[in-house]
């Protein structure tokens, strides 16, 4: 290991992160009760201009007025190029901080972004004399913040996730699609020629580099990296499967933009019970590797050593963080 430790954000569930359009008060009402572990309140990209003001309103009774148990609750404040942002800030935040645990900063491009909103937050929570301070999570969506993902990373102590917002990150990045997230049939390569002069098509995954680079950065600041949305709600099986690759790479979570997504994400970024079985499996063998002096052995007809112990207490740790809550 390095000299330098990574110290780890506060540690939370957050395996689907449902979306909710502050501007609709049935949604969130429906958003209290499901079983999402983060919900954030949207008054960004989901709410028309006109509607703004009034989201901000809902967003703040919600917060006061509504039981949400053990969820954690965020909020997605309007963009810094925007005039909304100053009062999603204080509004919500002066009038609704108490039960605000994250702040969700959408199109991040740099730390100084990061620092302005730290100066805020930290001011209005003095002023109110808060004892709890309100973490961040950013969205990584935009070219600037891809080329600067790591700064970002490391710019606040409230820094607690980074989200591949797959999006506004093709929009930025002039990618050619218009779907939010999945596959594109165009990101694909041909096989040679087979005897029979057929050839396969192989899709890819246009994904990868981004969600593995935001990945990095945010375990390098120990972070939690979470996948963004998935549009299509009617394709559970899509939905299951980019979850899926998501959790491979590294991703704790993925958003849900319809109830539905929300059980899927849960599922998937859950460990399977084989899963913990077999970690605890190598955490015992290596245990009695350890008494007799050895660093490595085979288990089931495969090396482990000391780093299979750090892959598997990883799971471990996630199974009990979900048994306990
Ligand atoms: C999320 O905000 C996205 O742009 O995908
Ligand atoms: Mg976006």
């Amino acid at each position: 290991m390095s000299f330098h430790t990574i110290e780890p954000a506060k540690a939370r569930l957050n395996r689907s992160e449902l979306a909710v359009p502050g501007s609709n008060v049935q949604m969130i009402e429906k958003a209290a009760k499901s079983s999402a572990d983060v919900v954030f309140l949207d008054m960004e990209d989901a709410v028309a201009p006109s509607d703004k003001e009034q989201a901000r309103k809902n967003i703040i009774e919600a917060l006061n007025d509504i039981d949400w148990g053990k969820k954690t609750m965020s909020i997605r404040i309007n963009g810094l190029d925007t005039h909304y942002m100053y009062r999603d800030i204080v509004d919500v935040v002066e009038q609704a901080g108490s039960r605000l645990d994250l702040i969700m900063i959408p199109k991040v491009g740099t730390a100084s972004d990061v620092y302005a909103i730290d100066m805020m937050v930290t001011q209005i929570e003095d002023a109110k004399g808060y004892q709890k301070r309100i973490g961040f999570e950013h969205i990584i969506e935009t070219a600037l913040g891809m080329q600067n993902v790591h700064e970002i990373a490391s710019a606040s102590k409230r820094n607690e996730s980074l989200h591949f917002g797959v999006a506004d990150y093709a929009a930025s990045t002039r990618a050619r699609t218009t779907i939010i997230g999945g596959v594109n049939p165009d990101y694909s390569v041909l096989t040679d020629p087979n005897e029979d002069g057929s050839r396969e098509v192989h899709w890819g995954d246009m994904w990868h580099y981004a969600i593995s680079r935001m990945v990095v950065a945010a375990r390098a600041n120990g972070l939690r990296p979470v996948d963004g949305p998935f549009g299509d709600f009617s394709d559970s099986d899509g939905y299951i499967a980019a979850a899926k690759r998501a959790a491979v790479l590294g991703c704790e979570g993925k958003w849900a933009i319809h109830p539905s997504q929300i059980t899927h994400a849960n599922e998937v970024m859950s460990p399977s019970i084989s899963e913990v079985d077999k970690a605890n499996r190598i955490l015992e063998a290596m245990k009695i590797a350890a008494s007799e002096g050895k660093g490595a052995v085979s288990l089931d007809g495969r090396l482990i050593d000391y780093a299979s112990i750090r892959q598997a207490e990883v799971l471990v740790e996630k199974a009990n963080q979900i048994a306990e809550n």
